[in-house]
Parts: C-alpha cells; structure tokens; sequence
C-alpha cells in the first residue's frame, strides 16, 4: 500500500500546481491578450500546465479511490471525498476559464479571479486536515 501513497502524494501535488496556478495565470494572460491581441507565450504555457496537472489529478483521484477501498471507506474517507469533488469542481470551472481565454473571452475581473483561487486553497487546507486527523 505504502508505494499506492507515495502515487497518490505525487499525483496530488502535480494536480494542486494546477488547482493554484491556473487561476493566477490568467490574470497575465489577459493582460498578454490586452497588450497584443493575439494568443502567446502566457496562454500556451497556461493551457500547457493546466493539461499536466488534469492527468496528475485523475490519477490522485483514482489511487485516492483505492486506498480508501484499502482502508474499507470509513466515514473519513467520504467526507474528504465530498470536499474533493468540490475541488475538481474548481477545478473543471477553471478548465471553462482557460477554454473561453483560448477565444480570447475573458470576463472575470483580476479581484474575482484572486479570490476564486484562494477559495481553492481553503478546499486543500480541508482536506489535508481532513486525512491527517481522520477526526470520524
Ligand atoms: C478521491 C479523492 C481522494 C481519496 C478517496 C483519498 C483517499 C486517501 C486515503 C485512503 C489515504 C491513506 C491515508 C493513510 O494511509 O493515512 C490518503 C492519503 C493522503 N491523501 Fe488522499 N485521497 C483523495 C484525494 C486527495 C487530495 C486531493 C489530497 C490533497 C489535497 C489528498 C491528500 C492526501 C494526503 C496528504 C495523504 C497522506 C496522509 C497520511 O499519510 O497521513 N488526497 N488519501
């Protein structure tokens, strides 16, 4: 099971490099886009990172399934699931953000796209505690 962790811990922290830094990077890929017009070096690293940590985070969501298929799901595991699927929600809503930027469509204000990636943040900090406490 130990090597089934170690998979785990890589792919979500893969998949939070995403989770935290997409959201930020299209703030300067709008200012990119405002400055030149056209789609460049921000908007393709972006996509790019964006892409790395979705298949990171399909495989911290998997390995995460089986480990608490090991641990035969004790309450703890569902209530760090739910907050989970809040953040791939995040993270499936950022996905529509950097869709529409690819169009050059950017409506969110560089304030709603700040707290939009704190509110990310507080999903992790959940679950984090959430894992290593086990409190149910
Ligand atoms: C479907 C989603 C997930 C499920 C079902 C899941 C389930 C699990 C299980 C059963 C363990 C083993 C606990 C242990 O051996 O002590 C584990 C470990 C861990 N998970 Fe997840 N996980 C998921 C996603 C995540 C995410 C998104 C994060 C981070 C934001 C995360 C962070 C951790 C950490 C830090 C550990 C190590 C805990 C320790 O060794 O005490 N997991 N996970």
């Amino acid at each position: 099971m130990e090597w089934v962790k170690v998979l785990h811990l890589l792919c979500v922290l893969g998949w939070m490099t995403g989770i935290f830094a997409v959201p930020r990077a299209i703030i300067f890929w709008k200012r990119e886009w405002g400055a030149t017009g056209e789609f460049g070096p921000t908007g393709d690293l972006t996509i790019r990172i964006y892409r790395f940590s979705l298949g990171l985070g399909v495989i911290a969501i998997l390995s995460g399934l089986y480990l608490g298929w090991l641990w035969g799901y004790p309450a703890w595991v569902w209530v760090k699931l739910a907050v989970v699927a809040v953040l791939a929600a995040h993270y499936g809503w950022t996905g529509r953000l950097v869709l529409r930027a690819r169009r050059g469509v950017f409506t969110e204000t560089d304030t709603w796209l700040r707290v939009f990636n704190e509110l990310s943040v507080l999903g992790a900090i959940g679950v984090l505690i959430i894992v290593v406490y086990k409190p149910w």
